[in-house]
């Protein structure tokens, strides 16, 4: 068995994670020993998104003290680690590199096993780190601001891609139709606190692709819905609200028809939440509801490991450490990676 704690890293885009997990099945949860984020939000603001080039040179100022920081949490030293397993992708090239070296060095001179996890795989585990964790098979709604997948997981590992997005992935039309309205990055959290103050009922925007069979998304059109809703509007607060949650509203109900429709088809009764749009509470809040009345059980994780940490990398790299994989001194990363 593999028992000793595995360091996990996860610098793929502009937030450092690093986190310590030690293996096991049962209660994958209670075996996390420490998780520390460095979000690199203040740095990009003022370019309205996030730079690479200083998204990579802060994750190498910062990996290594939080490194030190998870492991003075945990009380553990160096020395007793079992592994070591870093986001190998999809992401930012230099930003990958950056735990990828750090982490495949690490293991290198701790004469432990390092293993590359895929940044998604992680994200789809991330409720298995709560209590009572979903088992498989499930389908799980992967919904970040590069992806939005709806997959069918036969069992860990073994994963199907049911319905992709054809353009826009949801946490990037959150993020792109907040930038038209002119607010801060990042605009996703942003938009989503705004709309709480919106009416309902004052705009309403279509549910793109509902209307025929199919799992796929769209989302492009929904961010030019909104451009001309509000270039034609007063441009005041109240109807910025307004349009806010009119947006969410059309994003979150058709999440809510796919993953319904995804159940039916796979036949699968439980639904697994992930990804940094995972955290949204009228998503949260329309999918338990969903579940209630039609008798599927939703796994959400905590709002904190919906968007990107160490925790998901570390309990994804454990897991498959466990099975007996690990990863050659060649450090290799994939900025494009299908699951
Ligand atoms: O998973 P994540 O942290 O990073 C990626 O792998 O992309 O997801 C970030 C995305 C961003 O697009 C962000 O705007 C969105 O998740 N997001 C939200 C919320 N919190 C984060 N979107 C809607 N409502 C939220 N509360
Ligand atoms: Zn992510």
């Amino acid at each position: 068995a593999f028992s000793k704690p595995v360091l996990g890293i996860e610098t793929s885009c502009d937030e450092t994670g690093v986190a310590l997990l030690r293996w096991q099945p049962e209660a994958p949860g209670a075996g996390l020993l420490a998780h520390v984020l460095y979000s690199q939000i203040t740095l990009h603001a003022d370019y309205g998104g996030v730079v690479p080039e200083l998204a990579s040179r802060d994750h190498v100022r910062k990996l290594l003290p939080l490194v030190r920081e998870a492991l003075a949490q945990a009380g553990l030293t160096p020395a007793q680690l079992g592994g070591v397993a870093y986001t190998a992708g999809p992401g930012l090239v230099g930003a990958l590199l950056v735990g990828a070296a750090t982490g495949r060095a690490l293991a290198w001179a701790l004469g432990v096993p390092a293993i590359g996890v895929h940044h998604m795989e992680g994200h789809l585990l991330a409720p298995l780190l709560e209590d009572d964790p979903p088992t498989p098979p499930f389908v799980a709604l992967l919904v970040s601001g590069g992806h939005s997948l709806l997959v069918e997981v036969a069992d860990i590992g073994r994963y199907r891609i049911l319905g992709d997005t054809l353009d826009d992935a949801a946490g990037e039309a959150f993020d792109k139709t907040a930038k038209l309205m002119g607010l801060p990055y990042p605009g996703g959290p942003a938009l989503a606190r705004l709309a709480e103050q919106g009416r309902p009922g004052v705009f309403r925007f279509a549910r793109p692709m509902t209307d025929r069979p199919g799992l796929d998304f769209s989302f492009s059109g929904l961010k030019t819905q909104v451009l001309l809703a509000w270039q034609s509007s007063a441009q005041d607060e109240q109807t910025r609200a307004d349009i806010a949650r009119a947006f969410e509203e059309a994003i979150v109900d058709t999440l809510v028809i796919k993953c319904r429709r995804a159940l039916q088809a796979t036949g699968a009764t439980r639904l697994v939440i992930a990804g940094g749009v995972g955290a949204n509470r009228r998503l949260r809040a329309a999918l338990a509801d969903a579940g209630a009345r039609e008798g599927f059980r939703t796994h959400f994780p905590r709002p904190a490991f919906c968007t990107d940490n160490g925790a998901m990398i570390a309990l994804a790299g454990a897991m498959r450490l466990a099975h007996g994989q690990h990863q050659g001194e060649a450090v290799a990363v994939f900025p494009r990676w299908d699951l």
